[in-house]
């Protein structure tokens, strides 16, 4: 990017028409600048300057909304300053929001990156001077497109200016980081608040393809987080020790609160990033594997149990998980966690819990209440944890509050017969304004009195916080207490539109009141951009414990079911539509926790409502690269359908679906034929359709071409009957891969045009049709016509979060690049491509990577390195007879081994596909990316392993090799720790962090 100004050259005077007078002194500079902008132009051609004026337009109005002063444009990057550090954060966060709600033409993603830093600067000729200037650049270039990053005299400032006040916005550790021309690292701070949650949203992080460090899945926090600083420093040390740390407490101590805290303190130790996953709307202990699959998002592989990937993919990263919420689940998130741990050396799981997991190497920590005052030394009330809590919350309510000589002390009583409990403190203070101090501490006196007659043996904590509870809810009037106990139905987040549809028409002012009373988190943005509100775990258990009393939970159940069912009947509805599908998908990421707690629900209780639900989720599974984990669930919905039903037809079908991308083609068959032989003989109907798309698709891939092409052209002649268009698409779809397969390109060509002339039929089979489109293409030589198809499919699927199409385009991406000579541009496409599979876990793809980057290897006359990758391709894949080439591929890989053997001589050529045949799936891959790296990566230009002893070269070798740090102890006959603080000082002496650098540091010396 340029950087205008500088330490030297004062920067070029700014826009014309700007003639306000530039801030001197302290002032804050905002750097922005959008990512990838190169492969944008190229992607765009002539409307990127459309985009890039559309994005200029953007910029503008933010700067002049937030008071600030445009200094420089150049290019893409802008260059501005603000007299107050709050306003520049603001207007990064401004111009954020804009460009995430911006559609841009083409179906472009334009990522901006931000650097926002404070210094002294000089105003100089229209521009600055300072080195203040500089690293405000450098620190713009350190973030990811869709960040922004704060340095940390911004932050202090803002925490100066601003103490305790709502910002709106928070201020993450994003950890140390290693500016260019700077020589010491320094600490920077990621910009998180609703509608910016860069790399949170899964289908987007991984579609974009940006780097996965940072924080993921942190919804934005309005408030303040008072004192815990021994516990976090305590719990920092702990994760530095053990790889399981479980916070345990009652509910409402304040787990979640630190455990989301200390991740974001720790961060910078984590290359790969922390995540969080919520594990309360979760209650079937089968699906935790699942979700924290789907929230790190690690794609489902075919016949591998979700925890089984889930190990393979973290066991080369280093990251931080944090389980929020184990005690209902606690057997599976144990069983789990020990798994992981086992097979995952360089991961650390922070969980919160009411028990422990009872994981060997776990390391329990006990939260304890917030301080509380000393009752007799009121002198240092103020300053007790508990009691900065309740002046704060009391101070959201009202603004006049203060804590003096009166309120001191009656503050000081209360939060200590509180016991010390955030979330009781939170519910008190949301009424200190309404009924003053003194009759708040009375009326809790009151509820204590009969509440500790009721349950004498519960811990002293847990009573305090039942009776605070209690008696925030008695404050209530009778319609806002109907809507809390409707509204804790809601198993996660949910809208005001879905607080009307549980709780009835005029839910909303009793939702509002429910956030002022603290009864309900303020809102945050979901996935969609809708505000949504959350109940914590505790008032919910409680909010069911009253619907039950009061003999209700069937009326706010049936209607949280009728509300879901809605949602995903408009959202399947939005995915078969072009101009739908991407705010459908978001809808339904959003509404995740709803919806699969009422499938579960209804599988129990409603079979005919579980087949419709199931139904209508069935398109935006497989698009986010879910369907075939969905097997097991899918079955239960059939077998509680009865057989020979419409719904248990339609059933069988997406169980078909499922077997079939689980790689079950035998399985796929039996559900397709028990439909098609049943249905046959009733005329045409939708179901028989789906049975015969389903067929034609298995048997193609099994390669029994004529009995494909056969129930495609009678599936397209029913569906065309009925007016089908989904069935026609997908029909159509499989027609044109027959026709294809069998050497008809144009035709193949023809018949995929008429599919894309179908308005309403999901996006998924579109795109699907693209790979047609561009395999026809190439084997007809006209390869800068399936370039351009590539990208556009390439964008649409990047655009909508398509994990089921997108790695297959990427990989045709770089092998289209090598075969017209782009090598570099075939280099960065493997390399994005390589990234997301390894990340997703999407085994079958790597494969492809590791041919395509052969040919890449073997076109620019790497022959040693293309021989050791076919090789590797060779062991993991063809020789297990997971899958071949086509006629065409075949002949192309003939030719290029003809000239590799030629090039190397037998022996050379030998030894290269022994190292490749010695290779674990893992390495080769990182092999490749290695191959594929623009420049030598740092940590390879870096010392090297020169400086490393015998021994520690060994280790790293099979660190390289794929072995666990258990495993390299047996093998070497030494301790687990003593593995541990070898690698701790390989580590320091390599710059090398994650298991993955050191695997392409050994690649490099040819240790493996
Ligand atoms: N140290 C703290 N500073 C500010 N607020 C806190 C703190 N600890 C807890 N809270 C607040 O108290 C409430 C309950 O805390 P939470 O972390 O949800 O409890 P738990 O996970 O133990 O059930 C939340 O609203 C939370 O934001
Ligand atoms: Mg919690």
């Amino acid at each position: 990017m340029v950087v205008p100004g500088g330490r030297d050259e004062p920067a070029r005077g700014p826009r014309r028409g700007s003639r306000r007078a530039l801030p001197g002194g302290a002032v804050t500079f905002v750097f922005t600048d959008i990512e990838g902008s190169t492969r944008l132009v190229k992607a765009l051609r002539e409307r990127y300057a459309q985009v890039l004026a559309g994005h200029r337009r953007l910029v503008r109005a933010a700067v002049a909304a937030c008071g600030g002063h445009e200094v420089d444009t150049q290019g893409d990057a802008f260059f501005a300053v603000f007299a107050s550090a709050r306003q520049a954060v603001l207007c990064a966060l401004e111009i954020q929001r804009a460009l995430a709600a911006r559609d841009w033409p083409g179906g472009a993603e334009v990522r901006v990156r931000i650097g926002v830093h404070t210094g002294q600067a000089v105003p100089a000729g229209g521009g600055y001077t300072g080195l203040a200037v500089h690293r405000a650049a450098r620190i713009c270039a350190a973030a990811r497109g869709g960040q922004v990053l704060v340095s940390q005299p911004t932050r202090d400032l803002i925490e100066d200016e601003e103490e305790g006040e709502g910002l709106g916005f928070a201020l993450v550790d994003a950890g140390e980081h290693q500016l260019k021309d700077l020589d010491r690292p320094v600490r920077l701070f990621q910009l998180a608040a609703a509608g910016l949650d860069p790399g949170s949203s899964r289908a987007g992080w991984m579609a974009g393809g940006s780097a996965a460090g940072g924080v993921h899945g942190f919804a934005a926090v309005r408030t303040s987080f008072v004192g815990r600083a021994g516990p976090a420093r305590e719990l920092a040390v702990l994760l530095g020790q053990h790889q399981l740390v479980t916070v345990t407490g009652p509910g409402g101590s304040g787990k979640t609160r630190l455990a989301c805290e200390v991740a974001g303190q720790v961060a910078g130790r984590f290359a790969d990033g922390v995540w969080l996953v919520e594990l309360a709307p979760v209650q079937d202990p089968g699906q935790v594997a699942v979700v924290v699959a789907a929230a790190l998002g690690v794609r489902e592989q075919p016949g591998v149990p979700a925890a089984g990937t889930l190990a393979r993919v973290l066991a080369r990263q280093q990251l931080l998980v944090v389980l929020d919420n184990c005690e209902h689940v606690l057997g599976a998130a144990a069983g789990l966690c020990a798994e992981l741990v086992a097979a995952c050396d360089d991961l650390r799981v922070l969980a919160t819990s009411r028990e422990a997991l009872r994981v060997a190497g776990e390391a329990r920590y006990r939260l304890g209440p917030l301080a509380v005052p000393d009752p007799g030394d009121l002198a240092d009330a103020v300053t007790a944890e508990a009691v900065v809590l309740f002046a704060d919350r009391a101070r959201q309510a009202d603004a006049h509050f203060t804590l003096d000589d009166r309120t001191g002390p009656e503050v000081a009583r209360l939060v200590a017969r509180l016991d010390g409990m955030p979330l009781a403190i939170e519910l008190a203070a949301a009424r200190a304004e309404a009924l003053g101090l003194g009759q708040l501490l009375g009326r809790l006196e009151d509820r204590f009195a009969l509440l500790a007659g009721g349950d004498r043996l519960a811990p002293p904590r847990q009573r305090s916080l039942a009776a605070a509870v209690e008696w925030s809810y008695q404050l209530l009037d009778e319609p806002e207490r109907r809507a809390f106990r409707a509204v804790s139905v809601f198993p996660g987040p949910f809208t005001l539109d879905g607080a009307e549809a549980v709780a009835g028409t005029g839910a909303v002012l009793a939702v509002l009141r429910l956030v002022d009373c603290s009864l309900l988190v303020p809102p945050r943005t979901g996935p969609d951009g809708q505000p949504r509100y959350v109940m914590l775990e505790t008032l919910r258990a409680y909010g069911a414990r009253l619907r039950a009393e009061a003999g209700e939970p069937d009326t706010a159940a049936a209607a949280l079911a009728g509300y879901a069912l809605r949602v995903a009947e408009e959202a399947a509805a939005g995915l078969q539509s072009r101009v739908g599908e991407v705010a459908a998908a978001r809808w339904l990421d959003a509404e995740d926790a709803t919806v699969r707690h009422v499938l579960a629900w209804a599988i129990a209780r409603d079979a005919a409502l579980a087949v419709r639900l199931a139904d209508a989720l069935v398109w935006w599974w497989l698009l986010r690269g879910r369907l075939a984990g969905q097997y097991r669930l899918l079955s239960e919905v059939a077998g509680r359908a009865e057989p020979g039903s419409e719904g248990w037809y339609i059933i069988q079908c997406w169980l078909g679906w499922a077997a079939n991308f689980a790689a079950d083609a035998a399985g796929a068959l039996d559900h397709f034929g028990a439909v098609r032989d049943a249905v046959a003989d009733h005329g045409p109907s939708r179901v028989l359709v789906d049975a015969l798309n389903g067929r034609s698709v298995v048997l193609l891939n099994m390669g029994r071409l004529a009995e494909g092409a056969e129930d495609a052209r009678r599936s397209l002649a029913t569906a065309r009957e009925l007016g089908y268009l989904a069935g026609e698409g997908l029909a159509l779809n499989a027609l044109a891969t027959t026709v294809q397969q069998s050497g008809d390109n144009d035709g193949a060509i023809q018949l995929i045009r008429q599919q894309q002339l179908i308005t309403g039929m999901p996006g998924t089979i579109a795109r699907s049709g693209y790979q047609v489109v561009i395999v026809a293409l190439s084997e007809a030589g006209d390869l800068a016509g399936a370039g351009s198809a590539c990208t556009a499919a390439l964008a649409w699927c990047r655009n909508t979060g398509d994990l089921f199409n997108l790695p297959w385009m990427l990989m045709a991406m770089a092998d289209l690049d090598v075969r017209a000579g782009r090598f570099q541009d075939a280099a960065a496409h493997l390399r994005d491509g390589l990234q997301i599979v390894m990340r997703t876990g999407d085994v079958w793809h790597v494969g492809n990577g590791l041919s395509s980057c052969g040919w890449l290897c073997a076109a620019t006359g790497r022959y040693a390195e293309a021989a050791t990758l076919r090789a590797a391709e060779a062991v993991h894949f063809r020789q297990q007879g997971i899958a071949g080439w086509s006629p065409g591929e075949a002949r192309r890989e003939e030719a290029a081994l003809a000239k590799i053997r030629q090039a190397l001589g037998p022996a050379r050529f030998r030894a290269a596909e022994e190292r490749g045949a010695a290779m674990s799936l893992d390495t080769a891959a990182e092999y490749a990316l290695m191959l594929t790296a623009p420049a030598p990566e740092p940590a390879a230009a870096g010392s090297g392993l020169g400086g490393l002893s015998a021994r520690e070269r060994e280790l790293v070798t099979l660190v390289a090799q794929g072995r666990t740090n258990a495993q390299i102890a047996a093998q070497l006959y030494i301790s687990v720790r003593t593995v541990g603080s070898h690698l701790d000082r390989i580590r320091d002496k390599t710059g090398a962090r994650r298991r993955a650098d050191l695997t392409r540091l050994a690649l490099a010396e040819g240790l493996v």
